[in-house]
């Protein structure tokens, strides 16, 4: 067994292919359906919106899919990104247990967005598509678009959730540094968000509701195209590049999780570190594997949605998909955790969780900060409040283990930092987290 604390692997090891969990499902994916004819949507109805090469792979059954070249030289930035024995957490925990955290805060942007932010640019790019328009919660997913549409040679303009652009001012100007345009969600630019406002003029705004209006923005022009940072199949191939990698860490390290945990946001972040390790459960090899998406309570869409066919957005413009969902026209609270905030989760998530093949935890707000800032005073890093959620999970799974006194091995992906959430933190030591 490995001694280090940090384990990393030179660029060269940075993965040539992502993962595609969808020909290894033991049973077949519940297909999109078109809103009004209710029949599965062919690839011509969501063109005017995705590139046709983005398509393919939201719909593909090859086992893995190429990682373009120019995007491989851009990852070599900050990847591979480390994974990290916890060993003062460890001892904080006084656990037998085992925890592993791999480290997605190192990227540029702060968080694992960038790695599918780099390809959607890119396949845009490709087809000849100008500008890039999409919405953002606590500002993570629209800094790593903005990062990348810059980096990709594109426009960028993001819809960003009301209480988020309030919250976290310097992630707008994170945006903006990068040159993207960042209006406040929802906004009276489009018609969806005219609609609210109409209704609402206080609204806090929703991802769902910022998603209409990008994907409006999108569908009225022909230079844009709509980029979406999770839910989507084609987002969480892209994300299995953290998993892969991670594999061979733990390879490195001399063992295999007995527990791996994601926040689920819309699922993106869980999936990218699961689905790699997910593939030796579902094809028997480790049966006992357990695999924890975890969620705000305020927001418990694995935990207390029903699974059935509801919109991605707000306003009933995108297709509908076979999810776990609170329901299209449900507006979280306003939890710090911005990136949680969404009504849905992804349908390759959602069919795993009711296949029985991974397990989902909610929290409350106040006992993950209390975990997040155990972790910061241990480890050093301060993890984004949307991270918290999974070092909570861990937390618990290491208590447990040293209640039955068994060493698990925990691995959890540290998603991003906190350092554009200070604001959640001052809160939370000032008392006034609930
Ligand atoms: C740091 C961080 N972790 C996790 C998530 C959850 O994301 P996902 O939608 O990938 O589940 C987000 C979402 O914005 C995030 O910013």
């Amino acid at each position: 067994m490995s001694r280090d604390t940090k384990i990393t692997l030179p660029e060269s090891e940075i993965p040539t292919h992502f993962y595609n969990i969808a020909p290894d499902l033991t049973t077949p994916l519940a297909p999109p359906i078109h809103p009004a004819t209710r029949e599965p949507l062919g690839p011509e109805a969501l063109a005017p919106i995705f590139p046709m090469s983005l398509i393919e792979q939201e719909m593909s059954q090859a086992p893995t899919v190429e990682i373009p070249g120019e995007v491989r030289e851009i990852y070599r930035l900050y990847r591979p990104t480390p994974v990290y024995r916890a060993r003062a957490f460890e001892r904080l925990l006084d656990t037998p247990a085992h925890i592993y955290y791999k480290s997605e805060h190192v990227s540029p942007v702060g968080s694992h967005k960038l790695n599918t932010a780099l390809v959607q640019a890119w396949a845009n790019r490709q087809e000849g598509v100008k500008r890039l328009a999409t919405e953002t919660g606590a500002g993570q997913w629209g800094s790593a678009l903005s990062c990348a549409c810059q980096l990709m040679g594109l426009e960028c303009m993001v819809y960003m959730v009301r209480v988020s652009y309030d919250q976290k001012p310097y992630r707008r100007v994170m945006m903006k540094t990068y040159g993207a345009d960042v209006v406040a969600s929802p906004s009276t630019l489009t018609a969806a968000g005219r609609a609210v406002l109409g209704t609402h003029p206080d609204s806090p705004g929703s991802l769902g509701i910022a998603i209409s209006e990008a994907v409006e923005d999108a569908a009225g022009r022909d230079d844009t195209k709509y980029a979406l940072g999770s839910v989507l199949n084609h987002v969480l191939l892209h994300q299995t590049i953290i998993g892969q990698e991670a594999k061979t860490q733990m390879e490195i390290a001399g063992e295999y999780p007995d527990i791996v945990i994601g926040s689920h946001g819309g699922g993106s972040n869980f999936a990218g570190l699961t689905f790699p390790f997910l593939r030796d459960k579902l094809k028997g090899a480790r049966k006992a594997l357990r695999a924890v998406a975890v969620e705000p309570s305020s927001c418990p869409t694995l935990t207390g949605g029903r699974r059935e066919y509801d919109f991605g957005d707000t306003a009933g413009m995108t297709p509908l998909l076979m999810m776990h969902t609170l329901g299209h026209a449900f507006v979280p609270p306003a939890v710090h955790a911005g990136g949680l905030r969404y009504h849905g989760s992804a349908p390759l998530v959602s069919h795993l969780l009711d296949a029985g093949v991974i397990e989902a935890e909610a929290y409350g707000q106040r006992e993950v900060f209390e975990s997040a800032v155990k972790f910061a005073r241990s480890e050093g890093t301060i993890p984004a409040p949307e991270s918290a959620h999974a070092v909570h999970s861990a937390i618990r799974h290491a208590l447990a283990a040293r209640e039955a006194g068994e060493r698990k091995v925990i691995l959890f992906n540290l998603s991003g930092h906190g350092l554009f959430d200070l604001s959640a933190y001052d809160a939370f030591l000032g008392g006034s987290i609930a």
